[in-house]
């Protein structure tokens, strides 16, 4: 692969989120990779799960020899980073492990591991999250052109969800503002949760923003406005389950006032741990699988 610069219109940083660890992003990304690169785009997956970097693994790639941050730190370039899979179409590149692993990487820093992205010939690179809801984790999640958050049907996952969402939003609302100083602080306080009387709705803020600064309201409701989350259930168990979406649709519009696009389920299925066990993604291994077809429905409603 080789450089060239981004082409315009076109929204091809897709992150995938979703706040709880062992939900699914991983198998998700590379997953959605294949399925995208089946259809003869050319798409890298981008492991920037530092605590648990696996995304080689599920691709059957057991050595990385160079990651993003030697090209960072120069020791490499940045066709070096690159890793081919056994997925025509389908690369891999590893994690800026000693940048973004540091106890605190700067904005700067993080933006410049997305500008390397921007320089990428690809159509597609998918961001594949570590858990939590820490900056680094928000940060990639903010900068992406397409945002994806995966929960499962359990209370505790949704509950995680909707914390990540809240905290995403508040994350872009600050660094919107941030050449605003005296507005940013009052988004600060109102949000800080040592304040008593601290905001509990979306409204609520907004309220605040607007008595602080009309201009500024401008750009906070079309930040609010513009933010629209992909959402996919996995593990889904039965029919049932996915009103499990529209509740968590109808508490987000209520409480965050996002608008969040659902886009489907995956079933639970035990080729998804037989795929991982081989090493080999479960649309390669078992492209009419129920949950590969259910892939495939999911890319169809993107591109
Ligand atoms: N649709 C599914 N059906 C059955 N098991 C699943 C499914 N999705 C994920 N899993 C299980 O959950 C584990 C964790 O998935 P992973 O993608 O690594 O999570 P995350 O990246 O969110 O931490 C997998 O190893 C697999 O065993
Ligand atoms: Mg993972």
């Amino acid at each position: 692969m080789t450089k060239q610069k981004k082409a315009e219109n076109t929204k091809k940083i897709w992150a995938i989120g979703g706040g709880k660890g062992g939900i699914g992003k991983s198998l998700f990304t590379v997953n959605m990779g294949v399925g995208l690169a089946n259809m003869g785009k050319k798409v890298i997956v981008f492991d920037s799960d530092l605590g648990g970097a696996n995304l080689h693994t599920l691709l059957g790639i057991k050595f990385v020899k160079y990651n993003l941050n030697d090209y960072i730190n120069k020791t490499c370039e940045l066709e070096q980073t690159i890793l081919p899979t056994s997925i025509n179409n389908l690369w891999l590149i590893s994690g800026a492990d000693g940048i973004l692993g540091s106890a605190n990487p700067s904005y700067f820093q993080k933006m410049k591991t997305i500008k390397c992205f921007n320089k990428l010939e690809a159509d597609y690179i998918l961001v594949d999250l570590g858990a939590g809801s820490s900056y680094n984790v928000l940060d990639f999640f903010n900068s992406a052109d397409e945002k994806f958050v995966i929960f499962s049907p359990e209370p505790t996952s949704i509950q995680n969800v909707y914390g990540f969402l809240k905290s995403a939003i508040y994350r872009k609302l600050i660094r919107t503002f941030k050449g605003n100083k005296p507005l940013m602080d009052t988004i600060k306080k109102a949000i800080d949760p040592k304040n008593e009387r601290k905001v509990s709705t979306m409204d609520e803020l907004s309220k605040i923003v607007y008595e602080a600064n009309q201009d500024g309201h401008n750009i906070f409701r079309q930040t609010v406005n513009n933010y629209r989350p992909n959402t996919i259930i996995n593990m889904l168990k039965n029919k049932g389950e996915q009103n499990i979406a529209l509740g968590l649709n109808m508490t987000v519009k209520k409480f965050l006032n996002l608008d969040m696009n659902y886009l489907g389920c995956l079933e639970s299925d035990d080729i998804v741990s037989e795929s991982v066990k081989a090493m080999t993604p479960f649309m390669k291994m078992s492209p009419n699988a129920r949950v590969s077809k259910s892939i495939n429905k999911i890319i169809r409603k993107l591109v």
